[in-house]
């Protein structure tokens, strides 16, 4: 399967920390934000990305990311000329998919969870219709929200409803099969102008093919979409990884740990890290 990381947007909920700079590319305590959710796909598996970004911030993704050789992966560029919806990405990357399925992930979004991995390459391997993951939250009306009936089974999936439903927020990581691009060329942008992602899974829901997987109180979902769920996910991972002698979201640690790069690899991808303390980290676990 492949993956698509949508890095759009103007970020203007953080203004005006991003009018210089996009707002995947701001830091999350010790990386920058988009190696998050990168890192959770090449967990899954996923090892041919598609990175969509705004016009004027791709040569600064295409600077950090490369063409992810690097990584023992192939990343492809594409730009959305403007924020006109999350739905876009699949015609905007419909020659890249090719006829595929693939998983999306919002480039704002941060994930981590024991048995993350596992659940990841379960849903990707296998997914016909399409999967979404989705968590309780204590403010669901900022969110895409699903209700269930009492066997469980979504029954609705509302964008950022005034009376939420439930408190079941739906997250930025999606899982479709290869139906997704026909049924994005049929949508019609939304009042707020979009081509909305709720109303892809609306169609899944429709279909009777929509899989809502729910994640459990073990499993961290944060987004940096303002002020201070920034600050709030750069404390989360700054506490974890000094308590635990880990990394968070270390796309050269995943890669290694999957097995598509050598220890040679990681060590020399150590070298220009080293001063920041980054790059100790990547050469102690070939160690
Ligand atoms: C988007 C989606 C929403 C989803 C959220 C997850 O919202 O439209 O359904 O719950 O991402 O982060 P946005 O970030 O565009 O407000």
């Amino acid at each position: 399967m492949k993956g698509i990381i949508l890095a759009g947007g103007t970020g203007s909920r953080l203004h005006p920390l991003t009018i210089g700079v996009s707002k995947q590319l701001l830091p999350v305590y010790d990386k920058p934000m988009i190696y998050y959710p990168l890192a959770t796909l090449m967990q899954g598996g996923i090892r041919e990305v598609m990175v969509i970004t705004a016009p004027e911030d791709a040569d600064a993704f295409y600077r950090l990311l490369g063409d992810g050789t690097q990584w023992g992966m192939a990343l492809d560029y594409a730009v959305q000329p403007a924020p006109t919806g999350i739905a876009e990405s699949f015609l905007i990357a419909r020659e890249f998919l090719d006829g595929e399925g693939c998983t999306l992930i919002l480039g704002d979004n941060l994930f981590h969870g024991w048995g993350l991995s596992d659940l990841l390459q379960k849903t990707f391997v296998g997914a016909t219709g399409a999967t979404v993951f989705a968590q309780e939250v204590h403010d669901p009306e900022r969110y895409g929200v699903v209700t269930f009936d009492e066997q469980g089974t979504a029954t609705s999936i509302v964008e950022k409803p005034d009376q939420p439903g439930s408190n079941w927020a739906v997250t930025g990581l999606y899982a479709y099969d290869h139906r997704v691009v026909s049924y994005a060329e049929s949508l019609r942008p939304s009042a707020r102008g979009e081509l909305e992602i709720t109303a892809i899974n609306q169609i899944y829901l429709d279909h009777g093919e929509l899989n809502v997987s729910k994640f459990g109180r073990g499993m961290a979902w944060l987004d940096t979409g303002t002020f201070d769920s920034m600050v709030a996910a750069s404390e989360f991972v700054r506490v974890l990884e000094q308590r635990q002698s880990t990394k968070i979201g270390c796309v050269e640690e995943t890669a290694w740990r999957m097995g598509w790069i050598s220890d040679d690899q990681l060590v020399a991808l150590a070298q220009p890290l080293l001063k920041s303390g980054y790059g100790d980290f990547l050469v102690n676990l070939v160690s």
